[in-house]
């Protein structure tokens, strides 16, 4: 019998196993991440060896770099999830990677990895789209969420705002038309000289900041109500901070931030909540990086509580990028049945909606 039907077999006497343990890898960014992850829900080990501080020197993530460093870190990165989790490679059902979308050069470093573990160990390989993970972080710390909801979706590449249907169903209700949400915090702190990643930078120093001190743009789009702009904003703020030196007088940095912090969150909390309020959702989730913001989280549920609306939200290191949130995902991809053959092949633009 050839690997492949083997491994369909394989995937279809799971479904009856008691407990299923996957190994997850992610290495789609600067994260190099392995985790062991029991019945899709229950996180063995999430190991995430972070290369931000190698980044950080350049303002951004460097792609040559992230994927030499993903090749230094993987194997030491995989036997520490094993042994974290205390399980060995004969113990693991099946093998979850991240496939897309991503850099290619660092996806490239966990499929092929994935694609001889799965080999080696005659286990099934599961493919897993990054922002899908992203979603499924919220399974792993809220056992009664369950489709349907409405998944607002911000990182670092990508803002969207997704009906999941179904585990692995997804409809993209709206999206960015120009700029990310976290692209947009990191453009604005490398203007302001904040370190990389700017997320969490501008969070700190907004604190110190009135978030009403300049009235930033909050953009609307005629006809696509829950599609997002970001880059009249970041002009918007730019220009702000341009002006301000050439009158020689100190950036008042904590305002800006905190000014431009409030009109992303603005945007974000009312498309996302008119989104819900359309569909008449009684859930909604948040995920990616842009997730772990405290102002996002808190104005979100605010928002959405008043109607009656419960949020959802993985703690921030699930929000940020990590394994455990693949495996979780692969989990119900494993399910249902839905594996690759060795021929996966890392896909650096992959659509939610067409895997
Ligand atoms: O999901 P993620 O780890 O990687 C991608 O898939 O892109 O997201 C990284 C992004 C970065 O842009 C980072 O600045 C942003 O998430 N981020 C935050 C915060 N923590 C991370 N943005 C706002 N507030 C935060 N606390
Ligand atoms: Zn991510």
């Amino acid at each position: 019998m050839r690997y492949f039907e083997q491994m369909a077999k394989k995937a279809e006497e799971l479904k009856e196993k008691d407990d299923v343990l996957i190994l997850a890898i992610e290495t789609s960014c600067d994260e190099t991440s392995a985790a062991v992850v029991k019945n899709g829900r229950t996180v063995l080990s999430n190991i995430i060896s972070s290369q931000i501080d190698v980044h950080k020197a350049y303002g951004g993530v460097v792609p040559e770099i992230a994927s030499r460093k993903h090749v230094e870190a993987i194997n030491q990165t995989i036997d520490e999830a094993l042994s974290t989790s205390n399980t060995s490679m004969s113990d693991i059902d099946a093998i979850a990677v991240t496939f897309g979308p991503g850099l290619v050069g660092a996806l490239l470093v966990g499929v092929s990895v994935a694609k001889a573990l799965a080999f080696g160990l005659s286990v099934p390989l599961v493919g897993v789209h990054h922002i899908e993970g992203h979603i499924s972080a919220n399974y792993i710390e809220h056992p009664e969420l369950v489709p349907p909801y409405l998944c607002l979706v911000v990182s670092g590449g990508h803002t969207m705002i997704v009906l999941v249907r179904d585990y692995g169903v997804y409809e993209t209700k709206g999206q960015t038309l120009d700029d990310a949400a976290g692209e947009a915090f990191d453009k604005i702190a490398r203007t302001l000289g904040l370190e990389y990643p700017g997320g969490p930078a501008i969070q700190r120093i907004a604190r110190y900041g009135d978030p009403y001190a300049f009235d930033f743009p909050r953009v609307t789009i005629k006809d696509s109500p829950y599609d997002f702009s970001f880059s009249g904003l970041k002009t918007a703020v730019i220009n702000n901070i341009h002006n301000l030196r050439q009158t020689g007088e100190p950036i008042p940095a904590a305002d800006v931030a905190a000014s431009f912090q409030q009109a992303v969150v603005d945007v974000l909390t009312e498309k996302t909540v008119s989104c819900a309020l359309a569909l008449n959702m009684k859930n909604v989730a948040v995920a990616g990086g842009v997730a772990a913001n405290q102002l996002l989280k808190g104005q979100l549920e605010n928002a959405v509580n008043r109607h009656g609306i419960k949020l959802y939200s993985p703690s921030p290191v699930l929000c940020t990028d990590n394994a455990a949130m693949i495996g979780c995902a692969g989990y119900y991809r494993l399910m249902r049945g839905d594996i690759m053959d060795l021929s996966l092949n890392a896909v650096p633009y992959l659509p939610l909606t067409e895997i």
